[in-house]
């Protein structure tokens, strides 16, 4: 039994580090909720020259443009890729498993690795005085998200419609995270350590479907090489010798045991990147789905926001049509996408930092 709970801690731990690193990261609302929670319980247990160090520390991590995240992304990868090269890799090739399966994810990880760098390094929009007038002009103004002169009190430049001044939500007047105003403004990503907006929100895209897709198959590939050893090794006639000294047949328990102890770091990286695509996949249909109906992120937030607030329960009830208007601007699922993989304004300056 002592696996087992081993076992399912493992579980436990890989769920909750995924999925907070997502909260975190993707969503500006449950992270400001998040980073409060742990202030609250800070204040309780740390000492105070301590809690203003982590402060400072989360302050730099998420309100300040940093390549830590960047830096954990590539590092990440690199213990996946490495893992699998050193045992899955050379594992299956013992099994006579197809080389181009094996292949696949390395191409993936090629494609991956391109767009990131696009979409790192692109300028995601950012308005300046050279071509703020010809940003204004690319969408019409609703009057109720983006109204018609409005100004960034940062920039002090006119805001076009759909663009946000990259900012943090917790202190919205402070200096934000880019500290520029965006075009067609999505959200700012940590992992790229860059805002998505007009001009690389197509390099993002192809991003994280790579991305996803290099998890699926590695997911796919560990627990292929796992079965066939299974079978290969004919272990479920075998029998062992159990506590008491009795033989035992192979059932479905020992089976994991035994996988698990034998190779514990393949069934590490299996459940890493299971819980990975999962979370991955969910996301990627959120972020098409947005695509496939002419929004960003910012819009669907807000739209969100302007639900709640007239809705009688308040913020907490979840939104069953967060996007009332803002489909009536969508002229269809082609032209949304090909808004996006050519958007306005192609001839823009690289940014300059
Ligand atoms: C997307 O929506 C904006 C308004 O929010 C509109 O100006 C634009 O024409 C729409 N684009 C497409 C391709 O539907
Ligand atoms: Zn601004
Ligand atoms: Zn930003």
């Amino acid at each position: 039994m002592d696996f087992l709970v081993l076992f399912l801690f493992y579980l436990a731990f890989v769920l909750m580090g995924v999925v907070m690193i997502c909260i975190c990261t993707k969503t500006q609302r449950l992270k400001g909720l998040v980073l409060g929670g742990a202030q609250v319980m800070c204040s309780c247990v740390v000492p105070q020259p301590l809690q203003r160090a982590v402060q400072r520390l989360l302050h730099h991590l998420f309100h300040t443009r940093n390549h830590a995240f960047v830096v954990l992304h590539l590092v990440l990868q690199g213990l996946v890729y490495s893992e699998y090269t050193w045992e899955v890799f050379s594992y299956c090739q013992g099994l006579e498993f197809s080389l181009h399966y094996l292949l696949l994810p390395y191409l993936l990880l090629t494609v991956n690795l391109v767009f990131f760098t696009l979409t790192c390094s692109a300028n995601p929009g950012t308005i300046t005085k050279a071509n703020e007038l010809l940003l204004l002009q690319v969408y019409e103004f609703d009057e109720m998200m983006f109204p018609k002169n409005a100004r960034c009190f940062t920039c002090d430049l006119r805001k076009p419609a759909r663009s946000k001044h990259c900012s943090d939500c917790c202190a919205p007047l402070s200096a934000g995270v880019c500290d520029c105003c965006v075009h067609r403004f999505d959200h700012h990503c940590v992992w790229v350590n860059n805002c998505i907006g007009a001009w690389n929100t197509r390099y993002f895209l192809i991003y994280l479907s790579t991305l996803t897709a290099s998890a699926a198959t590695l997911a796919i590939l560990s627990t292929a090489f796992l079965v066939r050893l299974v079978v290969v090794s004919d272990l479920y006639q075998k029998s062992y010798i159990d506590d008491l000294g009795q033989f035992q047949a192979v059932d479905t328990f020992f089976l994991i045991q035994h996988l698990f102890l034998t190779f514990p770091r393949i069934i590490f990286l299996l459940g890493f990147v299971l819980v990975l695509s999962l979370l991955l996949a969910g996301y990627l249909c959120f972020v098409l789905y947005l695509a496939a109906t002419n929004q960003t992120t910012n819009e669907w937030c807000r739209g969100d926001w302007a639900w709640c607030q007239h809705c009688p329960l308040g913020a907490w009830s979840p939104s069953a049509e967060p996007q009332v208007h803002q489909n009536i601007h969508s002229h269809g699922l082609w032209s949304n996408l090909r808004e996006i993989f050519l958007p306005a304004a192609p001839c823009y300056e690289r940014k300059k930092r």
